[in-house]
């Protein structure tokens, strides 16, 4: 039985590949490795993987997909929690429809539920372990919210999104949790932070809690799905009167231009 089966052991990757050109590709390659490397998974055929990309999009006759990658330790015939100290890890490639963000998104802004984070302390790994996520985000669409932002219990700092990172915009400036093992050091939130810079808006990494959001000017989820959405509405309280400020509408415009130039 494969171990990403029995034990979630296994990582993975979801990019977007729009137009035949590879979002970031590299940045998702470099971050792929990286947790191979934490969780001590050997995939000697990496460097294949942008052919098989490739491959995919020739064989369903498409040039835009949200592309999963998905590494496991492999098969292995009995439950042992103990890592083999050699296996033939197991790779799955699917090419899915790019996701799109509705029409009423775009204009008016998601809702989201907050939640206390119940997820793991090495959210850095890009883990098969969904569970807390899913959970959570089945709890806010089952409320009627577009999606959920955790935060730490105690502290109230602000994680993450269900599968995207957050960044709150204050005083004209972007403010987005600190890399480290409490967040995915998402490579959409390192673009909009990029494209950001070279529009003249400068991005602080630092902690903040749960009522600097609702004293921001927008709240960002940025994430390889979606790019960036802009909340407007959080747990029924409407953030900026419910209005997109300019900044976020700028970088939503900015990353969509970038993403398809
Ligand atoms: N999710 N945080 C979490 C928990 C995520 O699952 C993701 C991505 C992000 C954003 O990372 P990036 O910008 O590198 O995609 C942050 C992917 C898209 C998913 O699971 O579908």
């Amino acid at each position: 039985m494969d171990r990403g089966y029995i034990f979630g052991d296994g990582i993975y990757e979801a990019f977007l590949i729009k137009n035949s050109k590879f979002i970031d590709f590299e940045p998702h390659m470099k971050r792929m490795k990286r947790s191979l490397d934490i969780v001590n998974i050997t995939l000697p055929e990496f460097s294949k993987i942008e052919m098989i990309c490739n491959d995919l999009l020739k064989l369903n006759s498409i040039n835009s997909a949200l592309m999963y990658v998905q590494i496991t330790r492999g098969e292995l015939p009995t439950r042992e929690h103990n890592m083999p100290h050699s296996n033939t890890p197991s790779v799955i490639v699917i090419a899915y429809p790019e996701r799109e963000q509705t029409k009423e998104w775009i204009e008016n802004g998601i809702s989201c539920m907050l939640a206390q984070d119940i997820r793991w302390t090495r959210r850095d790994i890009k883990s098969l372990n969904l569970l807390g996520n899913v959970m959570l985000k089945q709890k806010a669409s089952d409320c009627g919210f577009d999606d959920v932002i955790f935060y730490e219990k105690g502290s109230l700092v602000v994680t993450e999104a269900s599968s995207s990172n957050v960044i709150i915009i204050k005083d004209d400036k972007l403010i987005t949790h600190p890399v480290n093992n409490y967040i995915l050091d998402g490579i959409t939130k390192n673009r909009t932070i990029q494209l950001a810079k070279t529009i003249g808006i400068e991005t602080i990494e630092k902690e903040f809690i749960i009522d600097d959001l609702f004293t921001a000017s927008s709240v960002l989820l940025t994430s390889s799905g979606y790019k960036i959405r802009l909340c407007t509405n959080i747990d029924g309280r409407p953030i900026n009167d419910g209005k997109i400020c300019k900044i976020g509408r700028l970088l939503f415009n900015t990353m969509e231009k970038w993403i398809n130039e």
